[in-house]
């Protein structure tokens, strides 16, 4: 049985929802059995294990990892996952995932991106078929670099699963939910949560409400990470115990067919085999498949002056080499008070030598009056001026400084920061979605500028020239 209490979730009648089974923890050393016994005691690797199984290890760092950042679980299968025929490149190729960006895949620019929503396709798509990749830069290859990526699909994947060498997967849905299947358990995902597959997991997405959308973070060479809290201290923003870990659930059928769908360096790869690979009777380890509810964030906020840096409402982060310096920061901004003095409480204007991608799950944007909608995004890459509309500018400066305090509600944007330049694919960059006139909204930004100190009554000037 489950070495620690579940979490159980009985928020549905059907099948897979009805009988959900979470672990509690960030990174944890998790151990799990849907049957009871079937974990070795003692050792990982026993000659014989429990019930026949095979054992098998998942490696999400080397080997000499120090202690603090080895990732590994032990796997206890009926078969182990090696028993496939040998891997044949899919027929035919996907062509729109990018995992090392160079000139042949994608190019740059300087200027603001925004796109509107993608439709749900009306031939039936799954996951893998409907994910696209938008931006990146790096190498999966090298293992540094990151790969943002859309979904749009309208089936459930069939008789397949996706496994993804390349990297982590954070997933955003925003729209519909995702039953997700993993090696290690099942994972329901709702808009509004999100869902880290880490490398080399097989997974299979399920689409109960049919049409889904969202985003997805891919991360090479690094896994996420809770952030430091610094001077907040030990408690705030994301909690380690909101985030939800399988139970082992398996299933013994045979498959005739199956196809391990495997994405390596970009391109996909198939391999088929007789057995599910959600054969996992038990497990135990930190390296696995997790969720969080977004709303479970305790947001931190400026409570006088000034707009804080967005860095305050890090969920998760990926690491570099650099103190500080993200490969891949997964931001949100969550429903809030508002109650700085005497500030303009919008994000404000700003030029950034990291990267800034951001999406909308549900609900309106603080800095964006028109245009910035759920499902869509906006890219506003090193160095591009980036800021409230002109709408927003303008409301903000007519409520004045007896705003008072002011609730941000039902809302759910987020932001995924690089300190890596991003490459945008050809298809982003030509898709009709792509709004041309993203710059108008800035556009209209006139001069306040009097040339007296707007509340100096007597004309005095202390930093300009005022002509007699
Ligand atoms: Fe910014």
């Amino acid at each position: 049985m489950d070495q620690q209490p579940a979490i159980v979730k009985t928020d549905g009648q059907d099948s897979f929802s009805s009988d959900l089974r979470y672990q509690s923890g960030f990174h944890n050393h998790f151990s799990s059995e849907a049957l009871p016994g079937a974990l070795p005691h003692g050792q990982s690797s026993p000659l014989l294990c429990p019930y026949g199984l095979y054992a098998e290890q998942v490696s999400g760092t080397s080997f000499t990892s120090p202690r603090k950042l080895n990732l590994r679980s032990w796997l206890y299968r009926i078969k182990p996952s090696v028993t496939h025929e040998p891997f044949k490149p899919l027929e035919p190729s996907h062509g729109r995932l990018v995992s090392e960006f160079n000139d042949s895949n994608s190019s740059t620019t300087p200027t603001q991106l925004r796109w509107r929503p993608v439709d749900i396709p009306e031939k039936p798509t799954d996951f893998v078929q409907g994910l696209y990749t938008v931006c990146g830069a790096g190498s999966s290859f090298l293992r540094h670099g990151f790969a943002i990526h859309m979904y749009t699909a309208n089936k459930s994947m069939d008789n397949c699963a996706f496994c993804n060498a390349d990297g982590d997967f954070l997933i955003v849905p925003q729209t519909g939910r995702l039953w997700i299947t993993t090696e290690c358990g099942r994972l329901q995902v709702s808009p509004g949560e999100i869902a880290v597959l880490p490398q080399g997991f097989r997974f299979a997405v399920d689409l109960p409400d049919g049409p889904s959308r969202g985003y997805v973070a891919e991360v090479f060479g690094t896994h996420f990470q809770l952030p430091d809290l610094g001077p907040i201290g030990a408690n705030g923003l994301a909690a380690p115990r909101d985030f939800l870990v399988p139970t082992a659930w398996f299933e013994e059928s045979i498959r005739p067919g199956y196809i391990i769908i495997q994405k390596f360096g970009g391109e996909l790869f198939t391999a088929k085999q007789d057995f599910s690979p959600f054969n996992v009777v038990a497990w135990h380890g930190n390296y696995a498949p997790y969720m969080y509810d977004l709303t479970t964030f305790c947001p931190f906020n400026t409570v006088l002056v000034d707009h804080g840096d967005p860095s305050v409402n890090t969920v998760l982060t990926a690491p570099t080499d650099k103190p500080g310096v993200a490969l891949l920061d997964f931001v949100i901004f969550p429903p809030r008070w508002l109650v700085a003095e005497h500030t303009f409480r919008p994000p404000y204007y700003h030029r950034n030598c990291m990267s800034e991608f951001m999406g909308l799950i549900y609900g309106g944007y603080e800095a964006k009056a028109d245009g910035f909608v759920p499902g869509g995004a906006s890219l506003h890459s090193c160095m591009t001026p980036h800021g409230p509309d002109t709408k927003t500018y303008e409301a903000t400066i007519a409520r004045g400084n007896e705003a008072g305090p002011h609730k941000i509600s039902d809302t759910m944007a987020f932001m995924f920061e690089s300190c890596l330049i991003p490459r945008i694919c050809s298809w982003a960059l030509e898709s009709p979605l792509i709004d041309r006139d993203y710059y108008q909204c800035w556009i209209g930004l006139r001069s306040h500028f009097t040339g007296t100190r707007s509340n100096d009554k007597d004309g005095d000037i202390e930093n300009g020239q005022k002509e007699d």
